[in-house]
C-alpha cells in the first residue's frame, strides 16, 4: 500500500457516517433480518451457503448484550423457518466479553444450545488480541459440551500456530483468516509473506489432523495453495469449505464454486454497521480513496 493510501485508510474514521454508509452498502445485507434473509435466499439459489452475522461489537451494557443474544436466537429460528442454508457467526464482545466472562459464556452457551436443537452451527469470530485468550477458553469449554461450535483463528498472530496445535489435540472446527485488527509487531506478523506462510501452515496442520476448516480469504495465492493442499491430502468437498465476505470479489466466489468446492458467504446485517464498514473500506484503498474524494468534493461545494 502506498504512503498516500495508508494515510487515506488511517483517516477514514473522520469521514461522516452517511458517506461511509453509501460506500459500504455492498458489504452489508441491510439493517434488518428480512433483508438478510432475501440476500441469503438469493445466494442459496445459486448454490452458495452462508453464515449470517448480526453486526455489533464492544457492548458495555448487559441489557444490550441480552438484546443481541435475542437477535442471534431469532436469526437461528428464522434460518430454520425459512429453510435457508446458513449458519451463524457471532462476536464475543457483542455478547458481553467486555463486561463479564461467565455472563458471556452463558450467553454463547444459550446460542450454541439453540443451534444444536435446530441442527445448526455457530462460528465464533476472532476479535482483537485483548480477547484472544478468553475467546479460546470459551471455545474450549463449549466444544466439550457441544459438537456444533467452531472458532475463527488469525494467521497474522505469531501465537496462532501454537494455539491451533494445542486445540488440535481434540477434534476442532476452524475458520482460518489473515486477521483484520491493528496489532503490534511484537505479537503479529506484518509482511504479506509471513502472514501467508502462517495461513498455509495452519491449513496444512488442520488437514493433517483431519479436522474441518473454513478457508476464509480472497487472496489468489492462498486459494491456489489451498487447492494444492486439498489435492495433496485428498480432501473431499465435505471436509473443508472456502469462505468469502459479502461484496468482496464476487467473481472469485463464482470461480471457486465452479471448481467444485463448498463456498460460504459471510452475510452481515444490522443497524450497528459502522465499525464493520470501516474495516472493509480500510481493506480496499481504491474504495477508501473514493470515499475521501466524495467527502472533500462535498465540503468544497458547500
Ligand atoms: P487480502 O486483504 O490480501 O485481499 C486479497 C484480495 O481481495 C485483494 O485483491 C484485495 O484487494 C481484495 N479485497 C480484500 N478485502 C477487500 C474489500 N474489503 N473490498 C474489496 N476488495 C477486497 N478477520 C478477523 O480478524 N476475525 C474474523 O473472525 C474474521 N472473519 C472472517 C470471515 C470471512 C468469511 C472472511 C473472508 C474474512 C474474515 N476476516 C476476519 C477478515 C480477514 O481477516 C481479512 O481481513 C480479509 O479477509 C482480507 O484478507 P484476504 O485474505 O482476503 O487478503
Amino acid at each position: 500500500m502506498s504512503l498516500f493510501d495508508q494515510l487515506v485508510v488511517k483517516t477514514l474514521p473522520l469521514v461522516p457516517k452517511p458517506i461511509v454508509r453509501y460506500f459500504s452498502k455492498r458489504y452489508i445485507a441491510g439493517e434488518h433480518l428480512p433483508e438478510a434473509v432475501r440476500v441469503v435466499r438469493a445466494l442459496n439459489e445459486k448454490k452458495f451457503i452462508a453464515t449470517m452475522d448480526v453486526l455489533g461489537e464492544s457492548v458495555t451494557e448487559r441489557n444490550l448484550a441480552i438484546n443481541m443474544l435475542g437477535e442471534c436466537k431469532e436469526v437461528l429460528n428464522t434460518i430454520t423457518e425459512e429453510k435457508l442454508d446458513s449458519n451463524l457467526s457471532i462476536k464475543l464482545t457483542q455478547l458481553g466479553l467486555d463486561i463479564d466472562y461467565d455472563f458471556t459464556l452463558n450467553n454463547v452457551r444459550e446460542i450454541v444450545e439453540q443451534a444444536r436443537s435446530l441442527d445448526n452451527f455457530v462460528r465464533i469470530d476472532m476479535e482483537d488480541s485483548k480477547t484472544t485468550d478468553r475467546t479460546i477458553d470459551i471455545y474450549k469449554t463449549l466444544r466439550q459440551e457441544y459438537p456444533n461450535v467452531g472458532l475463527a483463528v488469525q494467521s497474522y498472530l505469531r501465537r496462532t500456530v501454537d494455539d491451533v496445535g494445542e486445540l488440535l489435540k481434540e477434534k476442532s472446527n476452524f475458520r482460518v483468516c489473515k486477521g483484520i485488527y491493528i496489532e503490534p509487531e511484537k505479537i503479529a506478523y506484518k509482511s504479506r509473506k509471513e502472514i501467508n506462510d502462517s495461513f498455509i501452515k495452519l491449513i496444512e496442520m488442520i488437514f493433517e489432523a483431519d479436522s474441518y476448516v473454513g478457508i476464509a480469504t480472497h487472496d489468489d495465492d492462498l486459494i491456489t495453495e489451498s487447492y494444492r493442499l486439498i489435492e495433496k491430502y485428498d480432501k473431499k468437498p465435505d471436509q473443508y469449505e472456502f469462505q468469502v465476505l459479502l461484496g468482496v470479489r464476487p467473481e472469485l466466489r463464482d470461480q471457486i464454486l465452479q471448481d467444485g468446492h463448498r463456498m460460504r458467504i459471510y452475510v452481515p446485517f444490522g443497524t450497528h454497521w459502522y465499525q464493520y464498514s470501516i474495516r472493509r473500506l480500510q481493506e480496499n484503498p481504491k474504495m477508501a480513496g473514493m470515499v475521501f474524494k466524495s467527502f472533500f468534493t462535498r465540503r468544497n461545494s458547500k
